[in-house]
């Protein structure tokens, strides 16, 4: 017989998507509980700990928990990262607390059975400075930007492309370590998706076919785009010069009348919203 072997990544059926939309909206409403919690004084621990459990009562499963880290990371030992200031991604809950001037990014994702909804918000903790209220609105724009660049039978790179003109445009940098991602029954899978596009770059000639489903999850930063992983915790990411970083991230399906955000909520930040 020797069947064709599948290659790229997965188109999602009718049913399997309806898997994909249950999980993205449970991790949005999770992120919705989560949001008014967001508050100077609060430790970074203890919203960990209010994730894990709001997950594990409405019988879901936190994907962080014990998800495999880079080689020489220990698995990963919380339900979600939360990342302070010059934290790139992956900060790993602590003792810390929030204070005024913060600005912290807070990653869910959720196992609902057996699919992944996975997104980020950063939030501003009180009044923070007018650079990194800039770097915030900046980044949530961006996210969406690389939504509406993309369209059924378009490409990967038309994302990066999107977002690193919209960034650069405005003077910060997009972090090139870390991309979105395929996700479905797999927390990362297939395509690779980089929020960046040179003209000479081979990647992102992947094609968006209906039935795909990735996340868009740009860092961008106040300086250089290089980062460095912390050498005792193996996951917490910095940016190389210390300055400010901000994420936002959303599950998107891609249908045949164009891209589906799973993650998004009507008590959540919509696009166009103004911080
Ligand atoms: N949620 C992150 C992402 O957006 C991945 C975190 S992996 C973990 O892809 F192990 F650090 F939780
Ligand atoms: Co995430
Ligand atoms: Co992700």
């Amino acid at each position: 017989m020797g069947g064709t072997v599948a290659k790229g990544p997965p188109i999602y059926n009718q049913e399997e998507r309806e898997g994909l939309r249950a999980a993205g909206r449970f991790n949005a409403e999770l992120m919705d509980h989560i949001r008014p919690l967001v508050q100077p004084g609060a430790s970074t621990l203890e919203l960990d700990g209010e994730i894990f459990t709001f997950t594990k009562d409405h019988g879901h499963t936190p994907a962080c928990l014990g998800y495999a880290g880079p080689s020489g990371a220990p698995p990963y030992p919380n339900s979600s990262c939360i990342s302070i200031n010059e934290v790139v991604c992956h900060g790993v809950p602590s003792e810390r607390r929030l204070k005024e001037g913060d600005i912290v990014n807070v990653d869910i994702t959720s196992i609902v059975n057996g699919w992944h909804g996975d997104q980020s918000e950063t939030f501003m903790v009180g009044a923070v400075g007018a650079e990194a209220r800039r770097l915030v609105q900046t980044t949530f724009d961006a996210l969406w930007v690389g939504i509406r660049a993309i369209k059924p039978f378009g490409y990967v790179r038309d994302i990066g492309a999107a977002i690193y003109k919209y960034a650069r445009d405005r003077n910060f940098e997009v972090v090139r370590d870390y991309q979105g991602h395929g996700i479905g029954r797999q927390f990362h899978q297939e395509p690779g998706v980089p929020h960046f596009w040179f003209p000479r770059s081979k990647a992102g000639s992947q094609v968006i076919r209906p039935g795909m489903c990735f996340t868009i999850e740009p860092m961008l930063n106040q300086g250089t785009w290089k980062t460095v992983a912390d050498k005792f915790d193996g996951w917490t990411v910095r940016t190389l010069d210390n300055k400010l970083s901000a994420q936002f991230e959303h599950t998107i399906l891609m249908t045949e009348n164009g891209p589906e955000p799973l993650t998004v909520t009507k008590n959540g930040p919509q696009e166009g919203h103004k911080f």
